[in-house]
C-alpha cells in the first residue's frame, strides 16, 4: 500500500476545512485524499484526478465504502481519469469555477511501481515490459520511444531530465543494442546501461541506471510540460484566499515550483505559506523510505 508522503504537513498546509472545495490532482491510491476528506468532516466537494483509470476506479470504490461505513454517502465527490494539466476543463464539467484547495504530489506511486509497467529497475522486475505511462491510453510507451529517438535525442533525454553524466555512452549502447534486437524488457535496457558505465565508476551503477528508467518516465509522460502548464493555470484554478500545495520528488520539479510561485509572490498574486520548502523529519524517512526527497512547497492566492 502506497504511503502517502508529507502527510500532517499537507493538512496542515492546506487547511482543508467542511465546506470547501479540494482539487487532488494526482488522486492515485487516495492516501492523503482519505485523511482531507475526513478532516473536511465529509463535507465539500472532492475533486479526485489522476491519469491512471485503473487506480483511480480502486480508489473510488474503497472510498465510496468506507463513506458509506461513516455514513457520509452523501459527500460530492467528481471522479475524472483525466491529466492534471486539463484541470480547467474538469472543473468546468463538474460545474465549480475555482476551488479553495488544489494538491498536486508528483511522480508515481509505490502501488504502480509493482503494477507491472516497468517504471523502475528492481531485479525481480527484469521481465517487465518497458511501458512507463500512467495512461496507456496516451503518448508512445518507453520501448517504442527507445526504438524510435535519434541517438542524440536519447543522450538530451537522459542529459536534461536525469543530469546523467553518461548520457551519451547510454544513448549510443541503446542505438548499438537496438540494431541487434529491441529493448523491450526492464532487464534489456538495464543491461544496455550497465554496458555504458565505465569501469571506473561501477560503484555508481545503479544510481545511472536509476536516472535513466527516471528521465524516460519524466519524457515518455510529458511530467514538467504539464507541471508547467498546471503552474500558469495557478491563478485561474484556486480561488483568492484559497492554498496551493505541490510536492515534488525530482530537482528539476521543485525548481519549476519554486520558479512559478517566486513569479506570482512577484506579481503581486499569491503569498508563500512557508518561506522553505517543507521536507519530511528523520521519523517520516525511516518510516518511508520513499519520501526521503520530497518536498512540499505552498502558496495562498491573494
Ligand atoms: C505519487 S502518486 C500520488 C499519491 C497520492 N497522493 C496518495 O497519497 O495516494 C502520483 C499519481 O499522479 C498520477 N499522475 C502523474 N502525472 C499525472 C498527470 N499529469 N495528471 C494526472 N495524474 C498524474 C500518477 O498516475 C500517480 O497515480
Amino acid at each position: 500500500m502506497h504511503v502517502p508522503v508529507l502527510l500532517n504537513q499537507v493538512l496542515e498546509t492546506l487547511d482543508p476545512k467542511p465546506g470547501e472545495t479540494f482539487v487532488d490532482g494526482t488522486t492515485d491510491g487516495g492516501g492523503h485524499m482519505e485523511a482531507i476528506i475526513e478532516q473536511m468532516g465529509f463535507k465539500g466537494i472532492y475533486i479526485a484526478v489522476d491519469l491512471d483509470s485503473q487506480m483511480l476506479e480502486s480508489t473510488r470504490q474503497r472510498i465510496l465504502e468506507k463513506l458509506k461505513a461513516v455514513g457520509a454517502d452523501r459527500m460530492n465527490i467528481v471522479w475524472a481519469n483525466a491529466n492534471y494539466r486539463d484541470l480547467l476543463e474538469v472543473m468546468r464539467k463538474a460545474d465549480v469555477k475555482k476551488t479553495d484547495k488544489l494538491l498536486l504530489d508528483l511522480g508515481f506511486s509505490s502501488e504502480q511501481l509493482v503494477a507491472g509497467r516497468g517504471f523502475a529497475y528492481r531485479p525481480e522486475n527484469a521481465a517487465e515490459p518497458l511501458d512507463m505511462r500512467y495512461s496507456k491510453d496516451s503518448g508512445v510507451s518507453a520501448a517504442e520511444a527507445l526504438h524510435s529517438l535519434k541517438e542524440d535525442e536519447l543522450a538530451d533525454i537522459f542529459w536534461k531530465y536525469g543530469e546523467e553524466r553518461f548520457s551519451r555512452r547510454v544513448a549510443k549502447q541503446i542505438v548499438m543494442s537496438r540494431e541487434r534486437e529491441r529493448i523491450m524488457t526492464v532487464g534489456a535496457l538495464t543491461e544496455c546501461v550497465k554496458r555504458a558505465v565505465p569501469r571506473f565508476f561501477k560503484k555508481g551503477e545503479r544510481d545511472t541506471i536509476a536516472r535513466v528508467f527516471q528521465s524516460l518516465r519524466i519524457y515518455v509522460n510529458g511530467e514538467l510540460e504539464s507541471l508547467e502548464s498546471i503552474l500558469q493555470d495557478l491563478p485561474d484554478i484556486v480561488k483568492s484566499g484559497g492554498r496551493a500545495g505541490i510536492i515534488s520528488f525530482h530537482s528539476l520539479e521543485d525548481r519549476m515550483v519554486k520558479n512559478a510561485f517566486k513569479k506570482l509572490v512577484d506579481d503581486g498574486k499569491a503569498k508563500l505559506i512557508a518561506k522553505k520548502p517543507i521536507a519530511p523529519n528523520e521519523e517520516e524517512i525511516v518510516h518511508n523510505p520513499r519520501s526521503r526527497s520530497s518536498k512540499l512547497r505552498a502558496i495562498e492566492i491573494i
